[in-house]
C-alpha cells in the first residue's frame, strides 16, 4: 500500500482550524440551538449539554480526527475506506456507508435552507422586508402550506438550484483552492457580523424602543439561568446529546473526512479541541445571545416559547426576524443582511463539508477527477434534493432531518466508539492519538473512550428508540413513587413511533380537509423512506463494486 500517495491536503493550519470549525459551525448553532434550548426549559438544557459536550462531543471528536489521519495514510478519505483500514472486516466498510450516505441525505435539506438564506440576505441589500403579515417572503420562496402536499415556487426552486450549483464548482476546485479559501473568508465575516448582531440586540430595551415589551437580557438569562430539576429528565438528556451530535458534526463521517486530509505524524488532539471549543464559543454565546434575546425583546418570553413549541428555530429565524429588525429604522437592511449573510456562510462552509466525503469516495475508490467527482455529488444529490423543496416540508424535509440528522448519528456513533476502543483497542487508539499531539489529554478520557462513552451512546440510542408516550420521565415518576405505571404507548419522538407514523394525523380531530392531507402525507413519507433505503443500498453496492475492483488489482488501491 502506498504510504503517501499523491494527495490533497491542507494548506496551513489555520485553514485546517477554520475548516474544522466551518464544518461544525453552522445553521444548528443559530437556529437549532436556540430552540431546542428554549424547548428543553432554558438553564435546564444547558447542564446535560455541557456535559454531554464533555463526555460524549470531545471524545468522539478526538476518535473521529484519529481515525481519519489514520485512513488518511491509507489513501482512503471517507468512512468505508478509513473503517476498513481499522476494523480490518468486511462489516466495517459497509458500517461506513453511515458516514457517506448522512451527508448526502442532509445536504438535500441543509442546502434548501442555505438557499432561502442567500434570497433572503438578496432581499435585506434590496432595502429589506416589508411585509404586509410576517411571513409573506418566506411563502413566496417556499410555498409553505399546511393543507397542501406540493409546494411549489419557481423563485424558491431557482435559488436552491443556483446554490446546489454554488457548491458543486467550489467542491470542484480542491480542498484548498476551495473549501479552505471560502473558509477562511467565511468564518471570520460570520463572527463579525454575529457579534455585531449580538451586541445591537442587547441594546433593545423597552425604554429606547416602542416596540419592545421586554429587556433582552430576560431571553439571555432564561437561557443561561441554571435549572437543576432537567438531570432526571432523560428527554432532556436526549435532546442536549443530539444538539452536540449535530452541531459538531459528529456520526456523520465529514470529520474523518476533513482529518484524513492531515499528515501522518500532524497534531489531532489540539486542533480537534480547538475546532470543537471554537464551534461551542459560536454556539452558547453567539447562538445564545441573537435569536432568543431579540426575540424576546420584541414578543416575551411566553410568545418565543410558544412560537418554537411545534418546531424548529426556522420559523423564527425567518419568518418573524425579518420584520422584528424592521424596528430598528435605518439599520433594518444592515442587520436583515448580516443576519442571513452569517446563516449563509455557517451554512455554506457546513454543505461543503458534507460533499467533501462522497467527492473523496469517488476519487479515492473509483478514481474519479476532482471535476467528475463534484458532478457526480451533484447527480446524486438532485433527485433527493428536489422532492424537499417540491413536497410540504412535513414530509422530505422532516423525514431526511429525523432519519438522517438525528437517529442515525447516533447509530454511527455507537459504531465508532466500540470499532475505536473495542476493535481497534483503546490502548492502539489512544497511541494513535497522542502521536505528534500538541496537547496532551487528560487520562481521564481514556477511561471516558473506554467505557463512558460507548456505554452512553448505546443507552441514547435505545431510549431514543423506544421511548413510551408518557415520556421516560413519566415512567420514572410513576416507579419511583410507587403509582401505577402509564399505559404502554409510542411517543410519537421515538424512532418506533416515527417508524409506525405514530406522529399522523398531525391534529387530533382532523377535519376532512386535514384527514386527507394526513393520509397524503403518509404516502409521501413512505415514498421518501424508500428513496433513503435506496440511497443507503446504492452507496453500499459502490462500495461492494469498489472493493472487487481492488483485489482483482492485486489488494491494493490503484496509484
Ligand atoms: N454541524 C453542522 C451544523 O451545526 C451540520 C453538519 C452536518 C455539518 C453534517 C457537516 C456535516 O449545522
Amino acid at each position: 500500500m502506498s504510504e503517501e500517495p499523491k494527495r490533497e491536503q491542507w494548506a496551513s493550519r489555520i485553514g485546517l482550524v477554520l475548516a474544522m470549525a466551518g464544518n461544525a459551525v453552522g445553521l444548528g448553532n443559530f437556529l437549532r440551538f436556540p430552540a431546542q434550548a428554549v424547548k428543553n426549559g432554558g438553564g435546564a438544557f444547558l447542564i446535560p449539554y455541557m456535559i454531554a459536550f464533555l463526555v460524549l462531543g470531545l471524545p468522539l471528536m478526538w476518535i473521529e480526527w484519529t481515525m481519519g489521519r489514520f485512513g488518511g495514510q491509507f489513501g482512503h478519505h471517507s468512512t468505508p475506506g478509513i473503517f476498513d483500514s481499522i476494523g480490518k472486516r468486511k462489516f466495517w466498510k459497509y458500517f461506513g456507508v453511515f458516514g457517506l450516505w448522512s451527508n448526502l441525505i442532509i445536504a438535500a435539506f441543509y442546502l434548501y435552507i442555505e438557499a432561502w438564506c442567500v434570497a433572503y440576505a438578496g432581499n435585506s441589500l434590496m432595502g429589506g422586508f416589508k411585509e404586509t403579515l410576517p411571513g409573506d417572503f418566506f411563502k413566496s420562496l417556499t410555498a409553505d402550506s399546511e393543507t397542501s402536499i406540493l409546494t411549489i415556487s419557481g423563485f424558491g426552486l431557482s435559488m436552491f438550484v443556483l446554490c446546489i450549483a454554488i457548491n458543486i464548482w467550489i467542491l470542484s476546485r480542491g480542498l484548498s483552492k476551495g473549501i479552505e479559501i471560502v473558509s477562511k473568508i467565511g468564518m471570520p465575516l460570520l463572527i463579525v457580523f454575529a457579534a455585531l448582531l449580538a451586541v445591537r440586540g442587547l441594546m433593545v430595551s423597552p425604554s429606547n424602543d416602542p416596540h419592545a415589551v421586554a429587556s433582552p437580557f430576560e431571553g439571555l438569562n432564561y437561557v443561561w439561568e441554571p435549572k437543576f430539576d432537567s438531570l432526571t429528565n432523560p428527554n432532556v438528556w436526549l435532546a442536549a446529546a443530539g444538539q452536540i451530535f449535530f452541531t459538531l458534526s459528529i456520526g456523520m463521517g465529514s470529520m474523518h473526512c476533513y482529518s484524513s486530509y492531515l499528515r501522518k505524524n500532524d497534531d489531532v488532539t489540539l486542533n480537534g479541541a480547538a475546532g470543537a471549543w471554537t464551534n461551542e464559543l459560536c454556539e452558547v454565546v453567539l447562538g445564545g445571545s441573537i435569536l432568543i434575546p431579540i426575540a424576546v425583546a420584541y414578543l416575551g418570553l411566553a410568545a418565543v416559547q410558544e412560537k418554537v413549541a411545534g418546531g424548529s428555530g426556522f420559523g423564527l429565524g425567518f419568518m418573524v426576524f425579518p420584520t422584528l429588525f424592521n424596528h430598528w429604522g435605518s439599520l433594518a437592511p444592515a442587520a436583515g443582511f448580516f443576519w442571513f449573510g452569517l446563516l449563509f456562510f455557517a451554512a455554506i462552509t457546513s454543505s461543503l463539508a458534507m460533499g467533501q466525503p462522497i467527492m473523496a469516495f469517488l476519487q479515492d475508490e473509483f478514481r474519479f477527477s476532482r471535476e467528475k467527482s463534484a458532478l457526480a455529488f451533484g447527480a446524486m444529490l438532485i433527485p433527493l434534493a428536489l422532492p424537499v423543496a417540491l413536497f410540504n416540508q412535513k414530509s422530505f424535509f422532516d423525514e431526511f432531518d429525523y432519519w438522517a440528522g438525528t437517529f442515525c448519528l447516533v447509530v454511527m456513533a455507537v459504531g465508532e466508539a466500540v470499532l475505536f476502543a473495542w476493535v481497534y483497542g483503546v490502548d492502539k487508539g489512544w497511541a494513535e492519538m497522542m502521536r505528534g499531539a500538541d496537547l496532551k489529554v487528560p487520562r481521564f478520557f481514556y477511561w471516558v473512550m473506554k467505557y463512558v462513552t460507548p456505554t452512553l451512546l448505546i443507552v441514547i440510542l435505545l431510549a431514543s428508540m423506544f421511548e413510551p408516550k408518557a415520556g421516560w420521565d413519566g415512567y420514572i415518576t410513576a416507579a419511583t413513587s410507587g403509582k401505577p405505571l402509564p399505559d404502554w404507548h409510542w411517543s410519537s419522538n421515538s424512532m418506533v413511533g416515527k417508524l409506525l407514523h405514530h406522529d399522523l394525523p398531525l391534529k387530533e380531530n382532523a377535519t376532512p380537509d386535514e384527514a386527507t392531507f394526513n393520509r397524503n402525507l403518509k404516502i409521501v413519507r413512505t415514498v421518501d423512506r424508500l428513496a433513503m433505503v435506496a440511497a443507503f443500498a446504492g452507496f453500499a453496492w459502490l462500495i461492494s463494486v469498489a472493493w472487487k475492483r481492488r483485489t482483482m488489482e492485486g489488494g491494493t488501491a490503484a496509484p
